[in-house]
């Protein structure tokens, strides 16, 4: 199909980080009113199988927010798609994300959420690329940090496609369409 993608972290990589970060978020949540929001649609992956590794009550919801369009430079333009169903006033919020590339999407996203005054607001992501910042945000949960290259798989798309890679895998090669 044109792309040419290297296993940069595996299956089993990944189901043996998730299972870790699954653990910690279970101690940090522990007695707390948790509500896991997921970013559509990259996040849709990483939250399904993060949330049957918390073994603390929550509840889940998700938003959408379009920074990019369709290409795969950040315009620092943050437009919301899909607002929460859910009211977050006095509850634990863990946003989860598949990667934090500039840091702009997830630094207007808290804006926005902070003025619903939640209890608390944290985020976990995937995998960071933290050359890439363009933005203070610093995630509290990281699953890998990764140098700066395009990555798909495990959620994250490259032109809406190869989301069901059951990997994460670095884009070395492009030839013609996708
Ligand atoms: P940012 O942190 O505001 O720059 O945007 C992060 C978003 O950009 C992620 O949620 C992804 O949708 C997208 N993104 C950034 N880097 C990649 C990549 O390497 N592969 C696929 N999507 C990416
Ligand atoms: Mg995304």
């Amino acid at each position: 199909m044109g792309l040419q993608v290297e296993v940069l972290i595996s299956s089993e990589e990944i189901k043996k980080r998730v299972r870790e970060l699954g653990e910690i978020i279970s101690q940090d949540y522990a007695g707390k009113d948790l509500v896991v929001i997921g970013i559509l649609k990259g996040a849709v992956v990483f939250m399904s199988d993060l949330i049957r590794e918390i073994e603390v009550p929550l509840e889940i919801d998700f938003m959408a927010i379009s920074s990019y369009g369709e290409a795969t430079q950040s315009s620092g333009v943050v437009q919301l798609l899909k607002d929460l169903d859910t009211t977050i006033e006095g509850r634990d919020i863990l946003i989860v994300e598949d990667i934090i590339d500039t840091g702009l999407t997830l630094s207007y996203l808290f804006e926005l959420l902070r003025a619903r005054k939640p209890a608390s607001i944290k985020a976990v992501t995937l995998l960071d690329k933290p050359e890439r910042r363009q933005s203070e945000f610093v995630p509290n949960y990281i699953g890998f940090s990764i140098p700066d290259a395009f990555v798909v798989g495990y959620g994250l798309d490259v032109n809406h496609k190869y989301r069901q890679l059951p990997y994460v895998g670095a884009v070395t090669e492009q030839n013609g369409g996708v």
